[in-house]
C-alpha cells in the first residue's frame, strides 16, 4: 500500500478516500509495520499533501475512533483551539462566556508539554475538578450548564496519537498537513458548527514567524472548512506572555477575574475577538455575568468553585527592575521557560506538574518602570527559582 502511495504521489496522482482511509484503518488495526509508518510520514513531510487529500486524513483520523454528538441539545456548537502560548488562557474564559450567550461549548482539551500550559493542567488546580468526564456526563453537562472542558479521552482520534509517536520518533511532526490533521480531528469529533482558530506567532509559540504561522493558517481554515466545519482563524502575538499570570492556579484565578470584569486588556481583547460577538462580548465580560456559569461548570465536572487556589506552601519571590526606562521586551520563551524551571510545566507526556508555582509578570511591552519597581512575582515551591529568576532577567529588556 506505501508503495502505491508513493508510486502515485511521485506521477502527482491524488490520493483518494479508499486510499488514504485503507491507510488510517490499517494503522489503527496495527497491519502496518512501523517503519512503514515512519516512510510515509517522512514522504508527506517532503512532498507535502493536497488540501483535498488533507480533508481525508483529517476525516479518516476523526472517524477512527469515538464521535460524540449531542442529542436533545440545541446548537450552535461552537469551539475554540489555540496553537498554544505561554499564559494563554483563553478557553477558560471564552466557554463560559460563549455558553452565557447562548452558543453551546463542547470543549475538549490537551495538557502542556514544554513550556506551553495546557487547558488541563490549569483547570487541575482546581480541587476535585475532573477533567475525564465519560460521554454521557459530557452530554448533561453540557445540557445543563451549555459548557463542559475535559479530556482528550484515548478512544477520541486514536489514530493520531499513534501517528503523532511516530512523529515524534521521525522528526515528522513539523509538517503542514500532518499538523492540520493532527489538530482538527481532535476537535471535529465534538460535532462542532464552528470552530475558530487561534494561531500563535513568536517566541512562546509552536511557530515562530508571522509567515509560518499563517502557512498553518491557511491550512486549518481551508480543510476545516473541506470537512463540513465553518473555521476560521487569527494569528496572534506570542513574543510575550498573554495576560499577567504564567503557571496553573494563578491562570486560573486570572480567568475568574477576567470574568469578573477585572482582567487584563490583551487578554479580554483576545477573549473578544475570538468570540466573534464583539460589543455583546465585551460587555458580557465586564459585566461579570458569564462568571454564574464558569461556577456551573466547575461544579458540574466535580470541582469545588470557592476552593483556595493559591498558597499551599509556595513562596513568592518579587523581581525588581535594576533600570528605569521603557520595557522594551518580556520575552514569552524565557518566561514560559521560567515557569517551566519552577515546576509549572512537563518535558514528557507521563510527568506531573506543580500547580502552586509560576509567575505573574506585572510590566509588559511598552510599560515605563522605576529601579527598584517590582516587574514580576515568581511563586515556588523550593525548586528551581535561581534559574528561573535568571531566565526572567534574561527575558526582560528595559530600554
Ligand atoms: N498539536 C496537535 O494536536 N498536533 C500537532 O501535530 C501539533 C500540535
Amino acid at each position: 500500500m506505501i508503495d502505491i502511495w508513493l508510486e502515485q504521489r511521485r506521477d502527482g496522482v491524488e490520493q483518494g478516500e479508499v486510499e488514504i482511509r485503507g491507510f488510517v484503518d490499517a494503522v489503527l488495526a496495527g497491519t502496518v509495520a512501523p517503519a512503514q509508518i515512519g516512510a510515509w510520514l517522512a514522504f508527506v513531510m517532503i512532498r507535502g499533501m493536497t488540501p483535498a487529500e488533507t480533508v481525508l486524513l483529517t476525516k479518516a483520523m476523526t472517524a477512527s475512533g469515538t464521535t460524540l454528538s449531542w442529542p436533545g441539545i440545541e446548537g450552535p456548537f461552537v469551539d475554540k483551539h489555540s496553537t498554544g502560548g505561554v499564559g494563554d488562557k483563553v478557553s477558560l474564559v471564552l466557554a463560559p462566556l460563549w455558553a452565557s450567550l447562548g452558543k453551546r461549548v463542547p470543549m475538549l482539551s490537551g495538557r502542556g508539554l514544554g513550556i506551553t500550559g495546557g487547558t488541563l493542567d490549569k483547570l487541575e488546580a482546581i480541587p476535585g475538578y475532573r477533567t475525564d468526564l465519560p460521554q454521557q456526563q459530557l452530554h448533561e453537562v453540557l445540557a445543563e450548564v451549555g459548557c463542559f472542558i475535559s479530556g482528550q479521552t484515548p478512544d477520541i482520534a486514536p489514530v493520531d496519537r499513534i501517528l503523532y509517536a511516530t512523529r515524534n520518533e521521525t522528526g515528522t511532526v513539523p509538517s503542514i498537513p500532518l499538523i492540520t490533521a493532527s489538530i482538527l480531528s481532535k476537535k471535529l469529533v465534538a460535532g462542532l458548527d464552528s470552530l475558530i482558530l487561534d494561531v500563535k506567532a513568536g517566541s512562546g509559540a509552536f511557530m515562530k514567524t508571522k509567515a509560518e504561522a499563517q502557512a498553518l493558517a491557511d491550512s486549518l481554515v481551508e480543510v476545516g472548512n473541506g470537512a463540513g466545519c465553518k473555521t476560521s482563524a487569527v494569528i496572534t502575538d506570542m513574543s510575550q506572555p498573554l495576560g499577567v499570570a504564567v503557571g496553573n492556579a494563578l491562570e486560573v484565578e486570572e480567568s475568574i477575574a477576567t470574568l469578573a470584569g477585572d482582567g487584563p486588556a490583551d487578554l479580554v481583547d483576545l477573549v473578544v475577538e475570538l468570540s466573534g460577538m464583539g460589543d455583546t462580548a465585551r460587555a458580557q465580560l465586564q459585566s461579570g455575568a458569564a462568571l454564574p456559569v464558569w461556577h456551573k461548570m466547575v461544579r458540574a465536572q466535580g470541582g469545588n468553585p470557592d476552593a483556595k487556589l493559591l498558597g499551599g506552601g509556595c513562596q513568592q519571590v518579587d523581581f525588581l527592575a535594576c533600570a528605569s526606562g521603557r520595557v522594551q521586551a518580556c520575552d514569552a520563551e524565557g518566561i514560559g521557560r521560567a515557569a517551566f524551571r519552577l515546576g509549572a510545566g512537563r518535558q514528557r507526556a507521563a510527568d506531573s506538574v506543580h500547580h502552586g508555582v509560576g509567575l505573574r509578570v506585572l510590566a509588559k511591552v511598552g510599560s515605563e518602570v522605576q529601579a527598584g519597581q517590582v516587574l514580576a512575582e515568581l511563586f515556588h515551591c523550593g525548586n528551581g527559582l535561581d534559574e528561573a529568576r535568571n531566565l526572567v532577567e534574561q527575558a526582560y529588556r528595559i530600554g
